[in-house]
C-alpha cells in the first residue's frame, strides 16, 4: 500500500497567517502541522508517500521535508496544477505513482491522535474497494456525511447535507483500491460538484453505484482539523494537554518556578519567571521576569520580557516586551513585536498587516 498527503491549497481560512506561510508548516503545539500526517503514515508501515503540491509551492515543502529518510520512508513530490481541483483530483494526479497498488490519502492538515493503524489493518485484511473513516461530529453539516442502510452498509456519501440523519462525519483519511482510477474514465466518470471540485464523496459514490464494497470504520482517538484559526487554536490546546511531558533541555536557576508539565528546548535563557504547564517552549527562547502558560506554545527564538502570556501561540521569533496587560487567547505570527508604548496613557502605536485582529 502507498500513501498520498496533499500539501497544497490556498490556506484562505487561516489568513493572515497563510499570507506568508504554507498552512502545512504552521506549528500546532510547537510542531509543524505536516509532521503529524507524515508520522501517522510512517507508523502504519507504509514506505512510499506522495506529497502533492500546487504551482509555486514545491521548494518550501521539499526544503522542509526532504526525501523522507528521516522517517524511514520515500517521498515523491507530485504537482497538482489546479489548487481548486478537489480532493479526488489530488489522487487522480498520483495515478502513475500509485501504479496499480492500493493507497490511502491522509489530508495534510488533519491530525488523528490515535493514528490510523486500525483502518490500515482493516483495509489490508478485508480488501474492500474503498474504506471510509468515521467520526462523531456535532457540526457534520459542514463535512462529508455517510448514509447507511438497515444493515449498516454505506449507501451514500453526501457533502455537507442540510439535515444529516445522525452525527457521523467522514474525516480526512481515505482508503482506495486502484480500481478507483476508473472513476475518471469513460462515460460515467465523475464530474465537478457545484463548487467546481472533483469531490472525494463523488469517488466513493462512484464505487457504491458500481456495486463495489465500501467499508466504514470509526477512528480511534481524537480527530483534529485545524483548517480554521479557531479550530487550530483548539487543536493547539488539545495537543499541549495530551502530549506535553516534563522535559527541560536548558539550565536555569532557582529564580524560575515550574508548575505542571513543561517542555523547554535547547539554549534557552530563563530567569526570574514562572512557567505554567501545559507549556511548550522551543529552542533559543529568552524569558525574563515573566509568567508564561498554561496552554501556551512558544516557538524557537522568541523573547518574553516583563510580561504575562497565557493560552496563546507565539510563532517563530516573536518579541513580547514589557506589556502591562496579560496577553491571553492570542496567536502571534512570526517576527512580530509587541511592546508597551511609551505613550500608553494617550495612544497605542500599531503596524498591523491585512486581516489582523487586535483587541485592546
Ligand atoms: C473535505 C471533504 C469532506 C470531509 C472533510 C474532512 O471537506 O470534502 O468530505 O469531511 O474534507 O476535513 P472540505 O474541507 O473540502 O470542505
Amino acid at each position: 500500500m502507498k500513501a498520498i498527503i496533499p500539501t497544497g491549497g490556498m490556506g484562505t481560512r487561516m489568513r493572515p497567517l497563510t499570507f506568508t506561510a504554507n498552512k502545512h508548516l504552521i506549528p500546532v503545539a510547537n510542531k509543524p502541522l505536516i509532521l503529524y500526517p507524515v508520522e501517522t503514515i510512517a507508523e502504519t508501515g507504509i514506505k512510499e508517500i506522495a506529497l502533492t503540491y500546487n504551482p509555486g509551492q514545491l521548494d518550501i515543502i521539499q526544503n522542509f521535508l526532504g526525501d523522507g529518510s528521516k522517517w524511514g520512508v520515500k517521498f515523491t513530490y507530485i504537482l497538482q496544477e489546479n489548487p481548486r481541483g478537489g480532493l479526488s483530483n489530488i489522487f487522480q494526479v498520483c495515478e502513475k505513482f500509485v501504479d496499480g497498488d492500493s493507497f490511502v490519502m491522509h489530508l495534510g492538515d488533519n491530525i488523528f491522535t490515535g493514528g490510523i493503524k486500525n483502518l490500515a489493518d482493516h483495509f489490508k485484511k478485508h480488501k474492500p474497494k474503498g474504506l471510509v473513516g468515521l467520526v462523531h461530529h456535532p457540526e457534520n453539516v459542514r463535512l462529508g456525511v455517510p448514509y447507511f442502510d438497515e444493515n449498516g452498509k454505506l449507501v451514500k456519501y453526501v457533502e455537507k447535507p442540510e439535515n444529516p440523519p445522525h452525527d457521523f462525519a467522514v474525516p480526512g483519511v481515505y482508503f482506495f483500491d486502484p480500481i478507483i482510477f476508473n472513476c475518471f474514465k469513460g462515460k460515467d466518470k465523475i464530474t465537478p460538484s457545484p463548487r467546481g471540485e472533483l469531490e472525494i464523496s463523488s469517488a466513493y459514490q462512484w464505487l457504491i453505484d458500481h456495486k463495489y464494497d465500501v467499508d466504514t470504520l470509526e477512528i480511534e482517538g481524537a480527530w483534529l482539523d485545524p483548517g480554521k484559526v479557531q479550530d487550530w487554536l483548539e487543536a493547539n490546546f488539545y495537543l499541549l494537554d495530551l502530549n506535553t511531558k516534563t522535559k527541560i533541555g536548558s539550565e536555569f536557576d532557582k529564580t524560575v518556578k515550574v508548575t505542571g508539565r513543561v517542555t523547554v528546548g535547547k539554549n534557552c535563557a530563563i530567569t526570574n519567571s514562572h512557567l505554567k504547564g501545559p507549556l511548550n517552549i522551543g529552542d533559543n527562547v529568552n524569558i525574563t521576569n515573566s509568567t508564561v502558560g498554561p496552554f501556551t506554545s512558544v516557538y524557537n527564538n522568541c523573547v518574553i520580557i516583563d510580561s504575562t502570556v497565557t493560552e496563546s501561540v507565539l510563532m517563530e521569533s516573536v518579541v513580547i516586551d514589557k506589556v502591562r496587560k496579560n496577553i491571553e487567547n492570542s496567536i502571534i505570527g512570526p517576527n512580530s513585536n509587541i511592546s508597551q508604548s511609551n505613550h500608553s496613557e494617550h495612544y497605542s502605536e500599531l503596524l498591523v498587516g491585512e486581516l489582523s485582529k487586535i483587541s485592546l
